[in-house]
């Protein structure tokens, strides 16, 4: 679904965490499978190389970060899409622009 079909003040990185599953396993403001949304942009505030690391890890998957469970990889989603959530991620998920 195209990010113009929504509200026009939802972030895209939220519309793309929508269309892949990522909220299955994660909210923004509590743990569920994975950590909170926020609690990751709380770990990584002030980490240069964190997009470039945790594009990787949502591409690619792995574990050991934030405990045993492994966080599936995503290889078909494009770079952009990864980008765009990442980034939204790390600017601490907000609900609206
Ligand atoms: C099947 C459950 C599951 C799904 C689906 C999932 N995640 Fe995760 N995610 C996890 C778990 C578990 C971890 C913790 C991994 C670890 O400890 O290294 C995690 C960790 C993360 C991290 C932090 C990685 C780190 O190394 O600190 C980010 C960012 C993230 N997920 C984003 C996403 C995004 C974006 C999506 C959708 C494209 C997604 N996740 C889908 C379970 C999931």
């Amino acid at each position: 679904m195209p990010a113009s079909a929504l509200a026009a003040d939802t972030p895209r990185g939220l519309v793309v965490a929508r269309g892949n599953a990522c909220m299955g396993c994660h909210a923004v403001d509590r743990k569920l499978v994975g950590p909170s949304f926020q609690q990751i942009a709380s770990r990584y505030k002030g980490d240069p190389l964190a997009t470039t690391k945790l594009v990787k890890k949502v591409k690619d998957g792995g574990s050991g970060v934030w405990g045993a469970i492994p966080m599936p990889s995503h290889p078909s989603m494009s770079d952009a899409d990864v980008r765009s959530v990442v980034e939204w991620v790390l600017a601490g998920a907000p609900s609206s622009k």
